[in-house]
């Protein structure tokens, strides 16, 4: 990586701020379902520990719009960021203000204080220079760890780096590390398996890839609108009637550059989407009016898994179905089970895809799970992140 990190840098006795994405999925009693992205910034904190920084961490939680939602309180995140580190670590009322510029100016060395989420201000996402100031105040050096934000040009993520001395964490060089050599030098053959629901949302990457890998596996609900571009029914299936000529352009490039592009040949099908009729598996050709896709069906699992295991390199984004339902998981779990197997390279984009391995157990097994949802899309498109383009470089 070419960006200057905390290791190029003396934090000794210095206040650091350290922008994390400790924006992790909640269950409905408000408790933390998965801790990866606490656990991922370890690292960067034991390193700033280790060098007797005094460390300010400070991150967003959901979507609260600028004001205080109490559902959105850092302090249970915070909670379990002072068990994985076995020391304390004080969470404040705010992100800004007085009380957090007196608590900073008490830190003493290798002391850990989480401001309040950062999103509680409007100032965060308007990028407001002011709120930037407010936030830089009390702290010497900036430490961007939150790949899965740096897609976003906000106050903490582009504002602050303009006002203290910047470097990357520990977790944004291996994120960009690891993301870089997919598309730079991948050992081949590389295979793409992407799914999910919304196909818009992954059109750029897709643009982006074709070009790179071997073996192009589509599935999940974004499957639908391939097939309709194909002339085939798709029941109740989400189709995406505005990107159907991109479709086509993609499999045009696809079969130009000898990608093999490979759609289920089977799907689970269903009249409703909660898992209890359990669906059936039908012919991609043959999905009934009225059922919607939810899962890719076994003879597309047994050709994917095929497509897979000559792979050296493996990039994974996206579900093959409804997986939070266990009778349409089916499909997910076997692609994970798959990359479980290969012996090469398998990267796991974030959001649900980095959930679903997660939770079937297998997350150790990858290669590398990327934090970044939107922000690995957005880097797999070619695309800058603001949040890496504002630190300096080495
Ligand atoms: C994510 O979960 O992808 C990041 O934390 C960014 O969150 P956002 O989409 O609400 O900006």
């Amino acid at each position: 990586m070419t960006k200057r990190t905390v290791k190029d840098v003396d934090v000794a006795g210095k206040r650091v701020l350290v922008r994390v994405d400790f924006n992790v999925p909640q269950d409905e009693q408000g408790g933390i379902s998965d801790d990866s992205r606490i656990r991922a910034v370890l690292p960067t904190i034991e390193h700033l520990l280790e060098q007797h920084a005094r460390i300010i961490v400070c991150s967003h939680l959901g979507r609260p719009g600028g004001v205080v939602d109490e559902s959105l309180r850092l302090a249970p995140v915070g909670r379990r960021l002072a068990e994985l580190l076995g020391r304390p670590v004080t969470a404040l009322a705010d992100c800004i203000g007085p009380e957090v510029e007196a608590a900073a100016a008490g830190m003493r060395a290798g002391e850990v204080v989480l401001l309040e989420n950062l999103r509680f201000h409007p100032g965060e996402e308007a990028n407001d220079p002011g709120f930037a100031v407010a936030l830089a105040r009390p702290a010497d050096l900036f430490v961007n760890d939150a790949f899965g934000a740096s897609h976003r040009a906000h106050a903490s993520i582009v504002g602050v780096p303009r006002l203290l001395p910047a470097v990357a964490g520990l977790l944004m060089e291996r994120e960009l590390d690891v993301l870089s050599n997919l598309l730079g030098d991948p050992e081949h053959p590389f295979g793409a398996v992407i799914g999910g629901a919304k196909l818009s949302s992954k059109l750029g990457m897709l643009e982006s890839i074709v070009g790179r890998v071997d073996h192009l596996l589509i599935g999940g609900g974004m499957a639908a609108t391939f097939f309709r571009s194909r002339g085939l029914n798709t029941g109740r299936s989400l189709v995406e009637e505005g990107r159907l000529e991109a479709v086509r352009r993609l499999e045009d490039e696809a079969r130009a550059r000898g990608v093999r592009l490979l759609l289920p040949s089977d799907v689970v099908v269903t009249e409703r989407l909660d898992g209890e009729d359990g669906g059936r598996t039908v012919p991609a050709e043959a999905i009934p009016d009225g059922w919607a896709m939810a899962d890719i069906g076994p003879r597309s699992i047994a050709a994917f898994s095929e497509a897979l295991a000559g792979c050296r390199t493996v990039f994974w984004n996206g579900p093959m179905g409804v997986f939070e339902q266990p009778a349409f998981a089916v499909g997910t779990r076997a692609i994970a089970a798959a990359l479980a197997r290969l012996g090469g390279v398998t990267v796991i984009g974030g959001g649900s895809t980095a959930e679903a391995v997660t939770e079937f157990g297998l997350a150790d097994r990858m290669t590398f799970v990327s934090t970044g949802g939107g922000a690995s899309l957005q880097f797999l498109a070619g695309e800058e992140l603001p949040g890496v383009a504002a630190l300096p470089e080495r």
